[in-house]
């Protein structure tokens, strides 16, 4: 059965675009492929998150991942600390990457820009921590977004490197996953770009009715189509890709219709948008309250999901040692 793996960091919950890009896919391949689903606190270290927050960062993601519907059993689920293998692995890519390669990935080139004071060797070798994250269960398909497609490259370009200088056929060059046709982007409600936690633009599954309702009505709209069928300008687009997948093609066609014969009046879009999301959120909510609260059910889930994943993790490192040349003296 083909290997499934994905992760996200804990830098915050879990917000539409997180479920819609990634979450969405994990719940849908446990039932279908061999999954394990991690929190990915090592990379969420580029931000120097403070010592107190490390574990209420992880606990919180996993409750979100349990109340969106991955079921351990299916699917476990692994804190990436817990898996301290991985470190070795990084490490190997680590001597096979190259400065020029790291510094031209695009959200690398972004981090320079947006926090200047604080470009450490972390985030400049982020996607080897990834491929090593990816290679470490020998994955096929890894369920992600669109914004992680060129670290996804990198995975597959140090998958080839390393069976290329070892000569050997030992990894696979694991394949992106999205559930529609196309890679997901989540738009924000601020009129541009994606929806994410450093934008600020976020809708989360934990929201509120009135929290959902308030962001939704903010949302950046224009005076109105002004001719027939006209093209929609980004933060319109980015409505209108809400409402697809949110409240479904059969909402979105009524919406582009009344768009197209400039007859939309954008607050109505807006409402049916919010009280969607808050359909959709809603029992996710109540469950996230249910596991959070139940900490040993979660400690549970986050053991079991290490141990399963060190098994694999011990058994790549074996063989990749081997390889590399660390035989016993
Ligand atoms: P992270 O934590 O930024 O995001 C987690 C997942 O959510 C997706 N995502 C989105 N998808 C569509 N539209 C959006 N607006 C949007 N925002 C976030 C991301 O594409 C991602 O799938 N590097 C990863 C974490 C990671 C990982 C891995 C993933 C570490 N190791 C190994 C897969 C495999 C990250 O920072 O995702």
């Amino acid at each position: 059965m083909e290997r499934v793996i994905s992760g996200i960091r804990p830098t915050g919950n879990l917000h539409l675009g997180n479920y819609f890009g990634a979450v969405k896919s994990f719940v849908k391949m446990q039932d279908e492929y061999n999954c394990m689903f991690f929190i990915a606190d090592w990379h969420s270290l580029t931000t120097h998150p403070k010592p107190e927050n490390i574990r209420q960062s992880a606990r919180t993601i996993l409750a979100e991942y349990l109340a969106c519907g991955i079921d351990p059993q299916k699917a476990p689920i692994y804190i990436q600390s817990d898996v301290k293998q991985v470190l070795e692995l990084y490490l190997y890519f680590n001597m096979n990457a190259y400065l020029g390669e790291l510094e031209r990935v695009t959200s690398f080139k972004e981090k320079v820009r947006k926090q200047p004071d604080n470009v450490n060797a972390g985030l400049l070798t982020y996607p080897t921590l990834m491929a090593a994250d990816i290679l470490m269960h020998k994955a096929d398909k890894v369920p992600v977004g669109k914004d992680q497609e060129q670290n996804m490259e990198m995975a597959r370009l140090f998958a080839r490197r390393f069976n290329r200088i070892y000569d050997v056929e030992y990894f696979k060059e694991p394949e992106s996953f999205h559930y529609t046709a196309e890679a997901v982007k989540v738009p924000g409600l601020d009129g541009s770009g994606k929806m994410g936690k450093s934008e600020g633009n976020c809708i989360y599954l934990c929201d509120d009715e009135a929290t959902i309702k308030k962001k939704v009505m903010r949302a950046v709209t224009d005076a109105g189509p002004t001719m027939l069928n006209q093209e929609k300008p980004e933060p319109i687009r980015n409505l209108f890709t809400l409402l697809e997948l949110v409240s479904g093609p059969e909402a979105y066609d009524y919406y582009n219709d009344l768009y197209n014969n400039m007859q939309i009046r954008y607050g109505d879009l807006k409402k049916q948008l919010a009280r969607d999301i808050n359909a959709f959120c809603a029992p996710i909510r109540e469950k996230i309250l249910a596991y959070s609260a139940d900490e040993q059910y979660m400690q549970q889930v986050a053991r079991e999901g290490a141990e399963r994943a060190r098994e694999s993790a011990d058994k790549t490192l074996r063989e990749v040692r081997e390889i590399i040349g660390f035989r016993s003296l």
